[in-house]
C-alpha cells in the first residue's frame, strides 16, 4: 500500500501529503490545482485506476512466494475540504480511526491465538475502552502496545521533502548535488498536531501551518464535507472509462496501427470480467481504449452513490488490465502502470441510452475510417503525419472508402468487423440443461457472457436481443 500511494505521489504533483493504514489511503491535492480542472470524477476515477494498477504490477516484489489470486479493486470518494481545519480535523479522524482499529484488531487476533474462539473475542472486547484494552494486551499478553511497529499503530504519511542527490561527477571525481523533492514516509504520533506539522518546511510550504491542535474528532463535521452524489432513480446509469493518454501508452508497448487486435482483445476480456463480477451491470460496448458500462435502471449498487460506482469499476477494470497482460502479451513487457478515468451518465429512457450507444458507434466508425486512410497513406505512400493528415482533412466518408479502394485495393466494409464496429458484451441466456465450464468448475448455469461485433445503431440488433435491455433478467 505504502509503495502505490509513493507511486501516485510521484505520477501526480500536484498532491502534497497522503496518509494510509489498512486498506485505506487519503491522497491531498494542493488548495491551488488545476487538475483536471478540479473535476471530481476524474480526479477520484485516475487516483485509484493508477493504485490499483500499481498494486498488481508491484505485487510480486512484496510477495514473491504468493500469487495474486484475483484483481482487487477500491473505492474511493473526493472531499473537498473548506479550510486548512478542515483538513486537519479530516486527519485526526483518519489516524484516531488507524488507532481505534489497530488496538481493537492486536486484542482480538491476540485472544483468538490465546485459543479463544473470534466469537468469543469478540465479545470479551465488546464495549471496552482503550485503556482496558492497553491493560488487557499488558497483563495477559505481556505486550505494552506503544512498544508495537509504529506503522501499525499509527499509520504511514507520505510526502515530498528536499534531499540532495549526487546527480553526477565532476572531471576531478568532485559530486555535482542537487537538490530534488522526493516522497518520504513517516510514521507518527499525532500528524495532525502542531507540532508535527509545523516542523516539516514542506508541509509548512504546500499547505501552510496549523495554528491549534484538534481537541476533539468530528466525523460528522467531515463528513458533511463529502462528495456525495446520488444518481437519479430509475435511469440508465453508464459508466464510462477511458484510457488515460494512451495515444502514449500504445506507443511505448508498440501496439499495431491503427489497430491492434491483441490490445483490443485485452480489452474485451477484462470488460467481459466487469460484467461477471458486477451483476447489476446488463451490458457494456467498448471501442479503442473506452468502454462504456450500462447498469440496470433499478440497480441500488452502492445506493447510486456516482463515486463509488465508477471508481470500483475503473479500479476493477485497471487491476483486471494488469493481471491479464502477459495472457494477451505474451512476449511484451508491461512497461508502466496504465491507468483510466471514468464517468458516469444518467439516461431516462432506452430510446436516449440507445442514442448513446450509436454516439460512441458512429465515433468508432468515423476515427477507424480515418485512422486506416491516415496509417495507410503513412506506411504505404510513405507520407509524413502532417502531409496525411493535411490530405485527408474536409474529406466525406464515401471519398476516404474511394481512396482506400483505388489507392490500397481495400474494400473498407471486409476489414476485420471489429475494428469497424467495436465490441459489445452481453449476458446471454443457456440452455439450463447444457453443463459447461466455469472459473475452473463445471456447473449448470443459466447464462453466459459474449461478445459481439455488430451494428447496434440498427433497431434489428435491439430487437432480436430483447433480453439485454429487460432489467429483470434473472440472475442466476
Ligand atoms: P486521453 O484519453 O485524453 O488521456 O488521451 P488518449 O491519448 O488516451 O487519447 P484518446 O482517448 O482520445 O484516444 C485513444 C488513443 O489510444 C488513440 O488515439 C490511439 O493513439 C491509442 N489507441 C487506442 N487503440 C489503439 C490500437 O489498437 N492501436 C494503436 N496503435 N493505438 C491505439
Ligand atoms: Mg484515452
Amino acid at each position: 500500500m505504502n509503495a502505490c500511494a509513493t507511486a501516485i505521489l510521484e505520477e501526480y504533483p500536484d498532491i502534497v501529503f497522503s496518509y494510509g493504514f489498512s486498506d485505506e489511503y487519503s491522497f491531498v491535492f494542493k488548495k491551488t490545482s488545476k487538475f483536471y480542472q478540479r473535476r471530481a470524477s476524474k480526479l477520484l476515477s485516475l487516483i485509484v485506476s493508477f493504485f490499483s494498477s500499481v498494486y498488481v504490477m508491484k505485487w510480486k516484489e512484496y510477495f514473491p512466494e504468493k500469487e495474486l489470486k484475483y484483481p482487487p479493486s477500491f473505492h474511493s470518494r473526493a472531499i473537498g475540504c473548506a479550510s486548512k481545519e478542515v483538513l486537519q480535523a479530516y486527519l485526526a479522524w483518519r489516524q484516531n480511526d488507524c488507532h481505534l482499529n489497530n488496538l481493537h484488531d492486536t486484542c482480538l487476533w491476540m485472544l483468538i491465538k490465546g485459543g479463544e474462539s473470534e466469537s468469543e473475542a469478540q465479545k470479551l472486547l465488546k464495549g471496552t475502552q482503550k485503556q482496558h484494552k492497553n491493560e488487557l494486551l499488558f497483563q495477559k499478553f505481556h505486550i505494552n502496545y506503544k512498544n508495537l511497529p509504529a506503522m501499525y499503530r499509527q499509520g504511514s504519511c507520505i510526502f515530498k521533502t528536499e534531499v540532495e542527490e549526487n546527480v553526477k561527477y565532476n572531471e576531478n571525481g568532485t559530486p555535482v548535488k542537487r537538490l530534488r523533492r522526493k516522497a518520504r514516509i513517516v510514521h507518527s504520533e499525532n500528524i495532525a498536531g502542531k507540532k508535527f506539522w509545523n516542523e516539516h518546511l514542506s508541509l509548512l510550504k504546500e499547505v501552510g501551518g496549523f495554528t491549534e491542535d484538534v481537541e476533539k474528532i468530528k466525523p460528522e463535521f467531515v463528513r458533511s464535507f463529502q462528495f456525495e452524489n446520488k444518481l437519479m432513480p430509475s435511469t440508465w446509469i453508464v459508466i464510462r472509462i477511458d484510457g488515460c493518454h494512451f495515444h502514449r501508452f500504445s506507443e511505448v508497448h508498440e501496439f499495431e496501427k491503427p489497430n491492434d487486435k491483441q490490445a483490443l482483445n485485452l480489452m474485451n476480456s477484462c470488460a467481459v470480467a466487469v460484467l461477471e463480477e458486477i451483476q447489476d451491470i446488463i451490458f457494456t460496448y467498448g471501442v479503442s481504449d473506452e468502454y462504456s458500462f450500462v447498469l440496470k435502471k433499478d440497480s441500488q449498487f452502492y445506493q447510486r452513490r456516482a463515486s463509488e460506482i465508477v471508481s470500483v469499476t475503473v479500479s476493477f477494470f485497471s487491476s483486471m488490465y494488469v493481471m491479464k497482460w502477459k495472457e494477451f502479451f505474451p512476449q511484451k513487457e508491461l512497461k508502466y502502470p496504465p491507468s483510466f478515468d471514468g464517468r458516469v451518465v444518467c439516461y431516462p429512457s432506452s430510446k436516449i441510452l440507445l442514442d448513446y450507444l450509436a454516439w460512441r458507434q458512429v465515433d468508432c466508425h468515423i476515427n477507424n475510417q480515418y485512422n486506416t486512410c491516415f496509417w495507410m497513406l503513412v506506411k504505404k505512400k510513405g507520407k509524413s503525419k502532417s502531409e496525411a493528415q493535411h490530405y485527408l482533412k474536409g474529406t466525406q466518408a464515401q471519398e476516404k472508402n474511394e481512396l482506400l479502394i483505388k489507392e490500397f485495393g481495400i474494400d473498407y466494409n471486409e476489414l476485420e468487423i471489429m475494428f469497424r464496429q467495436g465490441s459489445l458484451a452481453f449476458w446471454q441466456k443457456e440452455d439450463k440443461n447444457m453443463p459447461h465450464e466455469s472459473k475452473g468448475s463445471v456447473q449448470n448455469s443459466h447464462k453466459k457472457v459474449i461478445v459481439e461485433h455488430c451494428d447496434i445503431i440498427k433497431p434489428n440488433f435491439w430487437e432480436a436481443h430483447p433480453s439485454i435491455l429487460d432489467e429483470n433478467l434473472p440472475i442466476s
